[in-house]
């Protein structure tokens, strides 16, 4: 258990109660350890992902992350270190390597989506994010001497394109068959690479029908036409920015789970960050917390079942209303009391 920042304490807290009646019910004996990171790990130890909590990892059949992120860090750029660096460390020393996002409908949440209720309900599609490469850990990155010129570098190999895109290939298999390949092969040398690879990839998989697409086009029919993706395949930042546009689909960000399969082990986070605004207040939506407890149980725990009984206390509490503030503004439940719902409905089920 990593908790994290800002609302991430109060939203895993949840989650933990949802964990605890699955458990009950399926026969796990759960064991946790909890380890510190972010801003608070910096605040007590300096360092935003302390050793100690990468030990816990390493010894984990899974992680449940909350969040990261604390405003006095994003307003001072001159900061010597950031928490946020603690969550692209963990990445790399854990290899989390590919990040899953689904983004899904609930019939009870399609009129709350800012989009039309005919192009979103039905949307059902996965991006598979690389995660551990690309803008974010490519080097060289900095400043110049003088201060007035900074740099970032893209870096890709192919053994990473590879196994990412193997990866989702295994995803679009057990789908419907159609895979898309984000990139921006007009313009980037990253991009000529993963296309290349894909290309050599793909006639392993005749029954898969690969399609390519420029970044800035997936941004717009990502919006406009939703239903026509199954699963995304692309690089580290344009993944993070496709996953939050999406998640307007959805209606709300704070519905949105996702997994990191790593080489060591499994890290299970929401895609939202800490929302230091609603922290300590017990108003944040603890659903995408939940879900990525579903995940855990589906991706790491092998537990079907787990996965299913989660997924549909979430669907019930939302039918019966029993929702945060950020899905129903008039009567909004609050995060504990969707948590307790939750864990009630699955020690009920
Ligand atoms: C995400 C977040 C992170 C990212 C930040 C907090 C570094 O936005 O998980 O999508 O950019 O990867
Ligand atoms: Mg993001």
């Amino acid at each position: 258990m990593l908790a994290g920042d800002g609302i991430g304490p109060e939203i895993t807290r949840q989650a933990v109660k949802v964990i605890d009646q699955v458990c009950k019910k399926t026969g796990y004996m759960p064991e946790y350890g909890e380890g510190l990171v972010g801003a608070v790990a910096i605040d007590k130890t300096g360092d935003p992902y302390p050793e100690e909590t990468h030990n816990l990892c390493m010894g984990s059949d899974a992680v449940l992350f909350g969040a990261i992120g604390d405003p006095r860090f994003d307003n001072d750029p001159k900061a010597k270190v950031r928490p946020e660096k603690g969550l692209l460390e963990m990445r790399q020393k854990l290899g989390l390597y590919a990040n899953i996002r689904p983004v899904m409908t609930f019939e009870s949440l399609v009129h709350k989506s800012p989009l039309r209720e005919d192009i979103v309900a039905g949307a059902d599609f996965i991006a598979v994010r690389e995660l551990t490469g690309g803008i974010y850990f490519g080097r060289p990155q900095g400043r110049s001497e003088d201060g007035n010129t900074a740099y970032d570098t893209c870096v890709y190999h192919r053994y990473e394109i590879e196994r990412i895109c193997k990866l989702a290939f295994g995803f679009a298999m057990k789908r419907r068959k159609k895979l898309t390949m984000v990139d921006k092969a007009n313009v980037l040398a990253t991009s000529r690479l993963w296309r290349e690879t894909m290309q050599e990839l793909a006639p392993s998989y005749p029954e898969v029908e690969v399609e390519y697409m420029f970044v800035d086009n997936a941004a717009m029919q990502i919006i406009q036409w939703p239903k026509r993706f199954d699963v995304i395949v692309t690089e580290n930042m344009f993944g993070d920015i496709l996953t939050d546009e999406a998640s307007v689909i959805t209606g709300s960000l704070g519905m949105l789970p996702s997994a990191s399969i790593g080489v060591h082990t499994s890290v299970f986070e929401p895609i939202h960050g800490s929302y230091p605004q609603a922290a300590g207040k017990n108003i944040a939506n603890p659903v995408a917390t939940v879900l990525s407890a579903a995940m855990m149980f589906e991706h790491a725990l092998d537990s079907e079942e787990g996965g299913r009984l989660i997924r549909r206390a979430v669907e019930a509490s939302l039918e019966a209303g029993v929702v945060t503030g950020d899905i129903d503004s008039t009567d909004p439940a609050s995060t504990e009391e969707v948590g307790d719902w939750l864990a009630g409905w699955i020690e009920k089920s």
